[in-house]
């Protein structure tokens, strides 16, 4: 029996998560015995002594206990084989991807999408190296869908065209891998690999950890399998990389598996029982993904350095009764995180004065919060119990009318004095400003924004084109031009224009 086979049978019969770890002894059991020299058929008696010792010495240079441990708890495993014992078949080295270039490909839904970055997340730690290019690949992985029939098919042409890529690789090359990776391995397993010998590698979707390792073993020209489904696997310590630098937009995968059981439906089958991710994982990916976020502000010169984090109050009594989720001390430490990773950084705010149950210190932890952070824009409002609401069912908008807005007009000065002192700072300075158009206040003056997304007005004057020296123009809506702040106040900035330029001519003067 090949140990492949071995291991597709062994899967079969298993439900639980204790025989998935008692399947993984096997696989390896049998891989380890795979390689053994088979002996000539002995008598009954020397048989069985035969197999005895034979079992004894297989036992001392075979797997340790400790080797089972580890395979049975993989979500606590750190996939980076350097920090692992290798399989006792495989050398550390043979783990590695040692620069082979893979080749993803995505077909079906968007847990597909999830499971190529997390594919992908496993092996770059691995060694391996991405490529976009087909004909430079050493390893083919394709991420695969049974949702539908034709949806197979799609996948069963494609390896019908990769066939010829394989068949045609030159000698002087590493031989070309193709595997088949998520529902299609799951559903089908064996038949895969019987159907299309070209196959090297099947990994269901809880199997990806093992990817590594698979890739290792179809190093000596042997067929590949772990399907073996978990009831705990969410890969929540692999952070998934974003499978395109110019996407658009990420996904946070929350939950695996499916157990609703539709009567048309295989999900349940391929990606196995429904279990969640740990929320503190997907709380930390969410967070590296604000993180990239702010990264990105800091970077791009075409984004403007403004971020409105609405505060509503500066109590942490006031925000619980709002249920806001986040006390001052927390919202503070995000004010210092921002600031650190967008220097110059302008924010903006939305407060709320009189909520039901505020009181005078209430009130004024708000302003000191004001005091504190110093905004470059506020939006202030006295708070008016609106129907429908959990404050109007549960709360009592007890905070007098008059009471409301004289709180109101404190904030509003408050958020001024310090505004101003913000903006004053810019006064002399030379800013970049986008045109927006003729200014509210003025028919003969113009309205921009700075990188701070605050106002700036400037007389609508002809001004000298950066790019043209001796070229007069007049700034339109759009435009990029430099401004020479005179003055400011806490809402504008004023000054006179200097000239037209662009965003990338600009970043000589900011
Ligand atoms: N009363 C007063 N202000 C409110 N806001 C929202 N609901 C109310 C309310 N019932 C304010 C908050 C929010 C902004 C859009 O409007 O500050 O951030």
């Amino acid at each position: 029996m090949r140990p492949l086979q071995c291991i597709l049978r062994v899967q079969r019969s298993l439900r639980w998560e204790w025989m998935t770890s008692v399947s993984w002894l096997l696989l390896k059991t049998c891989r380890a015995h795979s390689t053994l020299p088979s002996t000539a058929c002995p008598s009954p008696g020397q048989q069985e002594d035969g197999v005895r010792k034979d079992f004894s010495s297989r036992l001392a240079s075979g797997p340790t206990f400790q080797h089972f441990l580890s395979a049975s708890a993989p979500q606590e495993k750190p996939c980076s084989p350097e920090a692992e014992d290798p399989p006792p078949y495989l050398t550390v080295d043979e783990l590695l991807g040692r620069q082979r270039k893979v080749y993803l490909e995505t077909y079906g839904c968007q847990m597909n999408v999830n499971d190529t970055e997390i594919a992908w997340s496993i092996l770059e730690k691995s060694g391996y190296l991405r490529t976009s290019n087909l004909q430079e690949a050493d390893v083919i992985l394709l991420v695969t869908c049974s949702i539908r029939e034709k949806a197979e098919q799609t996948i069963w042409n494609r390896l019908h065209q990769l066939k010829t890529l394989k068949t045609k690789r030159p000698r002087s090359r590493v031989p070309l891998r193709i595997g088949i990776l998520g529902c299609m391995a799951e559903r089908l397993k064996e038949e895969i690999l019987n159907r299309e010998k070209m196959v090297d590698l099947l990994a269901g979707p809880d199997a990806y950890r093992d990817l590594p390792r698979l890739l290792a073993v179809t190093e000596s020209g042997q067929q590949a399998a772990n399907v073996l489904l978990s009831l705990d696997e969410t890969y929540a310590d692999v952070m998934p990389v974003q499978t395109s630098p110019s996407a658009t937009s990420a996904f946070v995968s929350i939950m695996r598996g499916c157990d609703n059981m539709c009567s048309y439906c295989i999900v349940p089958f391929t990606r196995g029982r429904e279990r969640s991710r740990p929320v503190a994982s997907i709380l930390e990916e969410v967070r590296k993904l604000s993180d990239q976020v702010l990264q990105l502000i800091h970077e791009r010169d075409n984004i403007c350095k403004q971020i409105h984090l609405p505060a509503q109050s500066g109590s942490s009594r006031v925000l619980d009764a709002m249920r806001r989720g986040y006390s001052r001390e927390a919202y503070v430490q995000l004010v210092h995180h921002i600031r650190e990773s967008i220097p110059g950084v302008s924010l903006s705010s939305d407060f709320i004065t009189g909520f039901c149950g505020e009181t005078e210190e209430d009130h004024l932890q708000t302003v000191s919060l004001l005091r504190e952070v110093q905004y470059n824009m506020g939006f202030l409002f006295a708070y008016s119990m609106r129907q429908k609401t959990r404050a109007y069912h549960r709360l009592k908008d007890d905070v007098p009318e008059e009471v409301k807005l004289r709180r109101l007009e404190e904030l509003i000065t408050v958020f001024r004095e310090e505004a101003s002192k913000a903006n004053k700072i810019c006064v002399g300075c030379t800013q970049l400003v986008l045109v927006e158009g003729p200014s509210k206040r003025s028919a003969t003056d113009l309205c921009g924004r700075n990188d701070g997304n605050l106002k700036v007005i400037f007389p609508d004057a002809e001004m000298e084109d950066a790019a043209n020296p001796g070229l007069k123009v007049r700034a339109q809506p759009g435009d990029y031009v430099l401004v020479k702040i005179t003055s400011a106040s806490s809402q504008t900035l004023k000054g006179h224009v200097l000239c037209r330029t662009t965003l990338k001519d600009s970043l000589a003067y900011c």
